[in-house]
């Protein structure tokens, strides 16, 4: 069972909840690995496969954005906050030699939470609305 998961993250667009249990999922086995001191592999293995299918998943929910073809704006907002995202893991996978990978595994961990569950909360919800209420895609 989920722990992350919570009822305020469904938007009631199918593909983009599958995806996001999906991505929840892989946050939580990096957190289990962490947990039972896996820092290494939690960085070395979860995380790469993390950064594919969040980018999968970007991809997926950029394409949805763009039956919603005349709202330019917040399709370019909503990449852009995507791209931010991911640039900061990079940027935070390449300070892991300063850091250490405890300290690098524990404040991704927390980037990953803050960020996804305010996202998924806020900006995909804003998003699915908009899908569901033009009928651009159909619900569960
Ligand atoms: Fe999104």
């Amino acid at each position: 069972m989920s722990k992350l998961w919570n009822t305020s993250l469904t938007t009631g667009v199918p593909l983009m909840d599958e995806q996001h249990k999906a991505l929840i999922a892989r946050i939580e086995t990096f957190d289990s690995l962490c947990a039972t001191g896996q820092t290494h592999r939690a960085l070395d293995e979860l995380l790469p496969q993390l950064k594919d299918y969040v980018q999968y998943h970007f991809s997926a929910e950029e394409e949805l954005m763009q039956r919603l073809a005349h709202d330019y704006a917040q399709l370019e907002e909503h990449m852009a906050m995507h791209q931010r995202f991911f640039t900061r893991i990079v940027e935070m996978e390449t300070q892991r030699e300063d850091w250490g990978d405890l300290q690098a595994a524990m404040r991704i961990r927390t980037y990953l939470h803050d960020w996804l569950v305010q996202h998924i909360a806020g900006t995909d919800q804003a998003l699915a609305r908009q899908l569901l209420g033009q009928h651009a895609v159909r619900p569960h």
